[in-house]
């Protein structure tokens, strides 16, 4: 009659999951952070990656203090070797893996004709080459256990540009890499999907944003309501769980509906 569970157990209880720029380059939560959080609130053990010890601190001891299970592998995802030895880590802490949550990147603003050679390079490395890499290194690990969910964090950016021309090609890249990596791992079990964050107000922006500039992102949103890590991490959630098991290489904005809003006349 009904497929419902019987007792309600944590969403992601036994699975243990790498969530990368699991830190907060701010004082304000990160959607790295909110993710890791939630990911441990609902029963995975968590490998915290970051390159900055420091900033990653505040995510475990928020893990902690609720009785979680997490720990930290600081290490650079444009690194080859870091990704390696990550994937290495939570194999040897956890015993398997079968989360990835790719969230580290960057801005890149400018267009094609301000923007400097040096600067695009940077954002195609860290926004979208790093995901190639954390994917290399995880998904024989994942295939090991018969498959797993790898998440990649792109940007409503992707498919409404504005004046941030490698960020957006970047992100564009990787919605294409899901699409890619979805159909070239489905049969090992592995489901890829990503999200399309709108303008969240999180430790990425945050600093030096005026209340003004908060405001009109708010008012971009038919909502008229600001979007947090929160409102990323639950989507997240949802995508590394088994309520998602059927659900593979889509591209998912949670962005309050600021897409589906035409530019005023
Ligand atoms: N805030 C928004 O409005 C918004 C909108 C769309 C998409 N996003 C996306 O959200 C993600 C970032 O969100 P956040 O709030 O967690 O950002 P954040 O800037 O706070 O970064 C999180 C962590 O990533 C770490 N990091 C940076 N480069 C790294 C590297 N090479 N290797 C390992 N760690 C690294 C930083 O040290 C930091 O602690 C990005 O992919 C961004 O494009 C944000």
């Amino acid at each position: 009659m009904t497929n419902l569970p019987h007792e309600r157990k944590p969403r992601l209880d036994g699975k243990v999951a790498i969530v990368t720029g699991a830190g907060a380059s701010a004082d304000v939560v990160g959607n790295g952070q909110a993710t890791a959080i939630l990911f441990a609130y609902e029963g995975a053990k968590v490998l915290l990656v970051d390159n900055n010890e420091e900033r990653v601190r505040g995510t475990l001891d928020a893990i902690k203090s609720h009785g979680g299970t997490a720990s930290v592998y600081t290490g650079d995802v444009t690194s080859a070797e870091s990704c390696r030895d990550m994937v290495q880590a939570a194999l040897d802490r956890y015993g398997r893996l079968d989360i990835l949550h790719n969230n580290v990147g960057i801005g890149g603003a400018g267009t094609v004709v301000e923007v400097s050679e040096d600067v695009w390079d940077s954002v195609m490395e860290v926004n979208v080459k790093s995901m190639m890499l954390t994917g290399k290194y995880a998904i024989p690990a994942m295939a090991e256990t018969g498959g797993g969910s790898i998440i990649n964090i792109s940007s409503i950016s992707a498919i409404r540009p504005r004046g941030l021309t490698a960020y957006t090609v970047s992100k564009g890249g990787v919605i294409a890499l899901t699409h890619g990596m979805a159909i070239d791992h489905a049969a090992q079990g592995i489901r890829v999907n990503c999200i399309l964050p709108g303008p969240v107000y999180s430790s990425m922006v945050a600093p030096g944003m005026s209340e003004d500039r908060r405001d009109t992102r708010r008012g971009s949103s038919p909502l008229g309501v600001e979007g947090t890590p929160w409102d990323i991490a639950w989507a997240a959630v949802y995508l590394a769980s088994d309520e998602s098991k059927w659900v593979t290489g889509v591209a998912f904005p949670v962005d309050g509906g600021v897409t589906l809003v035409s530019p005023p006349r």
